[in-house]
């Protein structure tokens, strides 16, 4: 094996607690292999005992699983006070980061548009509160903020800055909102560059005075490009939720949610079928128009919970023009009743400590 070939090699090691690889933090400096030994460097910028352990472990690990290497000759350098610091400063750990006083982040994704993953991710977080939870709903889509419409908000009603200059959310139905929607005016052309993208989106969610929340919802883009891998590399994802309608374009692209979700190692806590059949307002019936059961089959091919279905309702998408998510203005219709279930079964499917009310 040549210094490269282990290089690769040891791009399987990750920083504990990150997605990232100790090659890509720029732990691993030299490697030089001769026919008595194999020598690695590793620079560990850490005074945590436990997490230079692990890496060092499971650098023997995954080396000492390669047949034929001469024997490991590990070198571990502790890089001087001033150096570490240096160092630090030069490589931020840039590993996914959580939002003080927010236990549980969850991202809402759709493979493609138009799928209903706003109206989704917003009666989501109005079920959440409903349920005695503090919540807030970051709309990520700054190409097409959908939550000042959702939520009713004021066309001039903007976000204002506590006194650290942080933003204060606007809230309404209980729900904590920050959206891209309150800093421009409608129909103001919005051409985001790379950079920028990434910045305004940080602000979005670290310089924003949430308070203490149970839950924060993001309502990505749709797709599963840039801004989505933003997202989801940079902020803590307790886990994401993919919405789907029932036709087979639309499933086809779960796959590919399934995929960046599990790119950053955030958990799939589901798969909620929007649009899932159509009630008739005159007699009730239900239609299956584009077919039965898809978003069920799907979350069974990739191992993944149901969440539920929600019902194609004239309803929904008028209560979701005139402001006032379905959950809050029809409490007790159908539509509603099946975004509680949603919410109720999303909490559960939460990895680890149960944090709110379902
Ligand atoms: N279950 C439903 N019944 C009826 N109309 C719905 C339903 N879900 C969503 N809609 C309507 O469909 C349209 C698209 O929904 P929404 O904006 O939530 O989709 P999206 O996936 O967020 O779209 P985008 O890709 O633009 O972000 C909206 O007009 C919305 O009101
Ligand atoms: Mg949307």
């Amino acid at each position: 094996m040549t210094p490269d070939e282990i290089r690769e090699k040891l791009k399987e090691v990750k920083y504990p607690g990150f997605s990232r690889d100790i090659v890509s933090f720029g732990i691993v400096k030299e490697i030089d292999v001769d026919a008595t030994r194999t020598q690695v460097r590793l620079a560990i910028v850490t005074d945590n005992r436990d997490v230079a352990l692990e890496i060092v472990q499971n650098v023997e690990l995954v080396l000492g699983g390669v047949e034929g290497l001469p024997p490991l000759d590990l070198v571990v350098e502790k890089p001087q006070a001033g150096e570490q610091a240096a160092a630090a400063e030069k490589q931020p750990e840039r590993g996914p980061k959580g939002v003080p006083g927010v236990a549980r982040i969850i991202a809402v994704a759709s493979g493609k548009g138009g799928v209903g993953k706003s109206t989704v991710a917003a009666n989501l977080a109005v079920a959440l509160a409903k349920a005695g939870n503090r919540v807030g709903l970051l709309d990520a889509d700054i190409y097409g903020p959908s939550v000042p419409t959702m939520f009713g908000l004021a066309e001039d009603e903007r976000a204002g800055s506590d006194e650290e200059g942080r933003l204060i959310p606007i809230e309404r139905h209980g729900v904590r909102l920050v959206s891209m929607g309150m800093f421009v005016s409608d129909g103001a052309p919005l051409i985001w560059r790379g950079p920028m993208l990434t910045k305004a989106l940080s602000q979005f969610t670290w310089d924003v005075a949430w308070g203490e929340l149970d839950y924060l919802l993001i309502d990505l883009p749709p797709g599963t490009g840039d801004v989505q891998m933003t997202v989801t590399m940079q902020i803590a994802l307790d886990g994401g939720v993919i919405v789907t309608t029932p036709q087979d374009v639309a499933l086809a692209d779960v796959e590919r949610g399934v995929e960046m979700f599990q790119r950053v190692n955030a958990p799939v806590l589901g798969v909620v079928e929007n649009m899932s059949f159509h009630v008739c307002s005159g007699c009730g019936r239900e239609a299956h128009i584009f077919g039965d059961g898809g978003g069920k089959r799907m979350a069974e091919k990739f191992g993944l919970p149901f969440l539920g279905a929600i019902p194609l309702l004239r309803g929904i998408r008028e209560n979701s023009d005139a402001g006032v998510p379905t959950v809050v203005s029809e409490p007790d219709g159908d539509a509603a009743q099946a975004f509680l279930s949603v919410a109720e079964r999303l909490v559960l499917s939460l990895p680890g400590k149960e944090v709110g009310h379902a």
